[in-house]
This record gives structure tokens, sequence and C-alpha cells, in this order.
């Protein structure tokens, strides 16, 4: 595959935050997550496994989950980043205004800002949920290898015109995700990523995020 088309195909990519409720056919949800488990993991574990949601089984888990999140305290398996400074900051801050400026929420709106935030917890409307755990053996590692299945997940989903958001918010009440999808307590809720197709006119899905230019992250040693 020419480097152009992929380069395209990850620029085309972004996280989606309002899905069409028209379901994704069962052969192409498998598509996606076949070219996902390619990526490369540590002694070939490939250790994800990816609890898969469609039709009335999600609607079911949306209800579910909105309702834990109305009245359940968060308690995620993965430690949350304990602060976000400098560069990493600025970067939160710059797609969390991006987002509110996109629906209509102005800063010190915390009414408005609350009501985006739970829409997490509808999936953005997405017919289909995968929740990603990552066997607690494996230790950070596992969870390595997790993060590249879901971004190759994206990736292949973008090919394929659907869209996608992973989402650590839904993994953030890991012990009612357990519990309502039997998922072993020896396993790390990681994170979900509810997909569909996207409303393109949706506001929620006006706006993209910006990359640093290779200089900020980059640190070259040796001649080219
Ligand atoms: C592991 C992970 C967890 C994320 N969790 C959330 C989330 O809970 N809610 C949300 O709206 N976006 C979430 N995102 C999406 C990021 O905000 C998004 O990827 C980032 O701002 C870059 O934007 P882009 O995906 O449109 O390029 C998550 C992304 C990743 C990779």
């Amino acid at each position: 595959m020419p480097h152009a088309d992929l380069d395209a195909l990850m620029g085309q990519r972004h996280s989606c935050r309002a899905f069409l409720p028209d379901p994704v056919p069962r052969p192409l949800i498998k598509q996606i997550l076949s070219t996902a488990q390619k990526v490369p993991t540590w002694c070939n574990a490939q250790p994800w496994h990816a609890t898969v949601t469609s039709g009335a089984e999600t609607d079911r888990f949306r209800a579910a989950l909105q309702q834990q999140a109305a009245t359940g305290t968060p308690a995620p398996d993965l430690d949350w980043p304990t602060r976000y400074t400098g560069v990493y900051q600025d970067r939160r801050r710059d797609c969390g205004w991006k987002l509110y400026d996109a629906v209509g929420v102005q800063k010190g709106d915390c009414a408005g800002s609350a009501r985006q935030m739970m829409e997490n917890f509808a999936l953005f409307g997405a017919p289909h949920c995968a929740i990603i755990s990552s066997p607690a053996d494996l230790g950070p590692y596992g969870a390595m290898d997790c993060g590249g299945f879901v971004a190759a997940f994206t990736i292949a989903a973008q090919s394929l015109g659907i869209a996608t958001i992973p989402q650590a918010a839904v993994a953030s009440h890991a012990p009612f995700l357990h519990d309502y999808f039997d998922i072993a307590p020896d396993r790390l809720i990681l994170c979900a990523i509810s997909f569909g197709y996207e409303d393109a006119d949706h506001p929620a899905n006006a706006f993209r995020t910006d990359r640093a230019a290779l200089g900020e992250f980059v640190d070259w040693r040796g001649a080219d």
C-alpha cells in the first residue's frame, strides 16, 4: 500500500461523538477485528479480549451504563493519569475546548459540560460497543499491546467507512462492566470502543484535533 494512502486514511480518522443508529453488518465487524489483531505484541501474546455488543444488546447496555454513571462511583481497573502538565495539559485543554465550542458549551457552563460528558455513557448513540480487556498478569505491557489493537481497530474501521471512538470514560466503571458482561476478575478492563456510522451533520463531529510537529517529540541522534 502506498504510504500516501495510509497517511490519508489515518488523517481521515477522528473520534466520532455522534453516530447514526444504523447497524454495522457482522462481516464488516469481523473484518475490523481480524485486521486489528495483526498488530505486533510482546511474545505474540495477543492479550486483548473484545466483548462486542450489537442491536438490542447495545441498547440494554447503554441504559444500564447510564444508570450506573448517574448513581455509581468510578473505579477504573487501570490507574488514571495522576495529572496532565505542560504541553500535555495544553493539548488536553485544546481538544476539550474544541469539543465544547463545537457543541455550544460556553466556558463556565458546568451543567453543559457535564451533559456533554454524560454522552460518553450513552455511547454517543453508537449501535455497537467493544469492551477491551487485558490479562492483569501481563501488566502495563499487556495494556500497551492492547493499545496497538485499539489504534488498529480505529484505522481498520475507517478504511471501511466506519467511525469509532475509544472511551476510557466507559472503562472507569470497571466493577459494573465485570459484573454486567461477566468479564473475569483477572482481566483489566482498559477501554471501550463505540463504533458505527458517523452522523456527519452533528456539531460534535465538526472539529478536528491537531498533532505536534516532529521537532516537538523526536530527538535525532546521528546524521541523516
Ligand atoms: C485510550 C483512549 C481513551 C479515550 N477516552 C475518551 C473518552 O472517554 N471520551 C472521549 O470523548 N474521548 C476519548 N478518547 C478520544 C480522544 O479524546 C481523542 O483520540 C483525542 O482527542 C484525539 O482526537 P482524534 O481521535 O479525533 O484524533 C480516548 C482516546 C483514547 C486513545
